[in-house]
């Protein structure tokens, strides 16, 4: 190109959380336990129970959001604040508090983007079946309404459910029940099921309740590498990303599963139950735009039909292990890593952008992107944490190439606005532009402290992206 586009006027510079990695307060105000707060725990990372305090302290964290600039906030509720019964009673409380959080952000102009549901389904529900059950797409369409009452004149940007890719193929990369039994594969596609229908209403209900918002999934998007120009290498890249990414953007999208993906369920008899009405339910709702949690792209051999597939990995992401007779990881020798193993690959962010708003044609919103790495505050207060400057810088530059290559692009609300809980290495993995002072067990004042990256961010966000 021989000058890239300008980020959009109003184009939505933004951070993320979710509730149950930065609030705490796991018991207070009514709240009741989610799915993760019953998870198995492991003995040598923090809990969730006071994650960064964020409960108490959200004004704080408010105000130096608003002090680094950011246009908007992507947060969640918890279900299990607003409903501790799943349905039923509304808490007041729970009403109350998030109430107080988009207030505070309003009072700053930030636009508030809210999710609804990230990975914490309420214990209640689950003990009745959870996602198997049907009576969940009910109980999800009520607190949803409840939402949309309550904040709908507030929120303009909601995003239904947080990674259901994720929750569905590698349940356990969330969290282990303490039966340490994960459901089978079957079991997982039925409970897609609900969930898209859940969705599908959410979404009808919320054009119906607030027509002047925007509502869209937010999923984890990858784009998928052949690891050789070998055809058979192609063709099983292509399974995987029809599997893990196009499958679960379709159904919203187009009301229907993927073809290939719907092939490989009958095959191996995953199809889900599809009751009468089903299909109606899918095909009369349509998201206002697609949201990305990107992290890596992922490289893809053709399987060996044996399985070996299923031992090969590539790093030490969970998302990578392979399927048999489906795919394998490989290595990809062109891209860098995490320490935790994780691909780093600012141009592939570029074509996973060019493949999803190829696919779909809606305006994109990045709801996650981040680098997890351990940081250090030194004896002065400051974090000095040029790998996260670096990653975001190059990702940011790819997207600009992306916006000039003709992608619509909505905002970028990077993982984290502040530190939270990991989902599996607690506070030595943090993501956020804001260091909370807090060790794995020793809590300390929980004291925030502004790392290098979040003057550099404060820097793009004013200039608006110009000399990215
Ligand atoms: C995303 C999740 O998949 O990855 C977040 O939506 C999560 O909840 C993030 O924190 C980073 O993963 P991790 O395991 O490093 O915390």
């Amino acid at each position: 190109y021989k000058e890239l586009k300008q980020f959009p006027e109003k184009f939505l510079w933004g951070a993320s959380t979710s509730a149950y990695q930065v609030e705490g307060a796991v018991a207070e105000d009514g709240k009741s336990p989610s799915i993760i707060d019953m998870y198995e725990h492991p003995e040598d990372v923090a809990d969730f129970s006071v994650a960064s305090d964020h409960y108490h302290r959200y004004r704080e964290d408010i105000a130096m959001f608003a002090e680094m600039g950011l246009k908007a906030y992507r947060f969640s509720i918890a279900w299990t604040r607003i409903l501790p019964g799943g349905t039923g009673d509304v808490n007041a409380k729970g009403l109350e508090f998030y109430g107080n959080l988009i207030g505070e952000c309003r009072k700053y102009g930030i636009e508030p983007i809210v999710t609804m549901y990230h990975f914490d389904l309420p214990y209640c529900l689950e003990e009745k079946g959870g996602w198997l059950n049907r009576d969940t797409i009910d109980a999800f369409v009520n607190y949803a309404k409840v939402l949309f009452e309550h904040f709908g004149r507030e929120v303009k940007y909601w995003l239904t459910i947080n990674e259901q890719n994720t929750m569905i193929l590698h349940p356990g990369a969330i969290g282990l029940p303490k039966s340490g039994e994960l459901p089978s594969k079957k079991v997982m596609y039925q409970q897609n099921h609900h969930m898209m229908l859940a969705q599908a209403k959410v979404m009808k209900l919320f054009h119906q309740m607030v027509p002047e918002g925007m509502i869209g999934p937010a999923l984890n998007l990858t784009a998928m590498y052949p690891a050789t120009c070998r055809p058979e290498d192609a063709i099983a890249a292509h399974n995987w990303e029809v599997l893990r990414c196009w499958n679960f953007a379709d159904v919203p999208v187009y009301g229907w599963y993927h073809p290939l993906a719907w092939e490989y369920m009958k095959d191996r008899d995953l199809t889900p139950d599809v009751a009468d009405g089903d299909r109606e339910i899918l095909e009369n709702a349509k998201p206002d735009f697609i949201a990305m949690n990107y992290y890596s792209t992922a490289t893809i051999a053709a399987s060996r039909g044996d399985a070996s597939d299923v031992a090969a990995r590539a790093g030490d992401q969970q998302i990578m292990l392979g399927e048999q007779g489906v795919y394998r990881p490989a290595e990809n020798e062109y891209v860098g890593k995490t320490q935790y193993g994780w691909v780093v690959d600012p141009v592939g962010f570029r074509y996973t952008l060019r493949k999803t708003y190829e696919r779909y044609r809606l305006p994109i919103l990045i709801t996650e992107n981040g680098i997890g790495a351990p940081d250090t505050l030194e004896e002065d207060g400051s974090v000095h944490d040029a790998y996260r400057i670096d990653f975001i810088r190059e990702h940011l530059h790819q997207m600009k190439l992306a916006i000039t290559d003709g992608v619509d692009m909505l905002g970028y609300c990077p993982w984290a606005a502040i530190d939270v809980v990991s989902t599996h290495q607690g506070y030595r993995k943090r993501y956020g532009f804001i260091y909370v002072d807090r060790d794995e067990f020793e809590l300390k004042e929980l004291k925030r402290y502004r790392k290098d990256s979040f003057y550099w961010y404060q820097n793009v966000i004013r200039e608006n992206g110009k000399s990215l």
